[in-house]
């Protein structure tokens, strides 16, 4: 399960939602799924330390990375100043990046190369927006996407991929599960495809777009299904450890 906290919480407010989010699980949650935040990039040293301090089994995300390793690249971060402070996942190619910062399937491709490279897992997001879905492209797009993202099966075994359906994603209005578990076994077919069946299942597929306590619990039940990536509700403690806890 990861939380992407988006461009919410400064430093102070993050480690109390952390602090917070430790005080609602317990050693059995953490054996039974794995979790991670991904706080903006100017929290990421405060989250670390005290899940450090701490000894919180939570995994540190980070929203975005540049493809570079360093260089002249004013206000960006690059794959290598994460992995230092301790950060395992970064989310790639989200779709509001891709809408409103020019992402494309080539630059996803570079900074999921650029996260492999690090020692790190890149956690692909693709998804079909409402004008897609409604002319039926929706999986025509998706596993474009996923093509193009991990292009060259790129380090094919070692990516996460979400899938988040645009038009899901911050409205409250989530996909259905069935469609959700369909679109799963989609990608994995397309990656048992790419590379081959050993892979494919090892693959956690993620859902997002408006996951929260009360529906989890049905998109879990889908095979394919192995996790979530949960925007908005996991700005709630209480939320995310529910959704965290879907199981109970
Ligand atoms: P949401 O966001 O849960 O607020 O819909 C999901 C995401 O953008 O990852």
């Amino acid at each position: 399960m990861v939380g992407n906290w988006k461009m919410n919480a400064n430093h102070l407010e993050a480690i109390q939602m952390v602090q917070k989010l430790s005080y609602r699980l317990d050693p059995g949650d953490y054996d039974r799924v794995d979790v991670v935040v991904a706080p903006a990039f100017t929290a990421l040293r405060s989250v670390q330390i005290v899940i450090e301090q701490d000894h919180m089994p939570i995994g540190l995300g980070a929203q975005d990375v540049h493809w570079e390793p360093e260089g002249a690249y004013t206000g960006e971060v690059s794959a290598p100043m994460l992995a230092k402070l301790g950060v395992g996942h970064v989310i790639v190619g989200h779709s509001e990046r891709r809408q409103m910062f020019g992402e494309t399937d080539e630059t996803v491709n570079r900074k999921t190369r650029a996260v492999l490279d690090t020692g790190m897992v890149p956690v692909v997001c693709v998804g079909e927006n409402l004008g897609e879905r409604e002319e039926g492209r929706a999986e025509e797009v998706v596993i474009g996407q996923v093509r193009a993202g991990l292009n060259r099966n790129l380090g094919i075994g070692s990516v996460v991929v979400a899938y988040e359906p645009v038009w899901a994603i911050g409205t409250g209005r989530n996909a259905l599960p069935d469609d959700a578990g369909v679109m799963a076994e989609m990608i994995r077919e397309t990656m048992r495809d790419m590379a081959d069946t050993d892979v494919a299942e090892g693959t956690r597929l993620l859902y997002g777009g408006s996951v929260n306590a009360g529906n989890i619990k049905d998109f879990m039940a889908k095979r394919h299904v192995d996790g979530a990536l949960v925007g908005g509700a996991s700005l709630d403690p209480d939320s995310f450890a529910a959704i965290v806890r879907y199981f109970r």
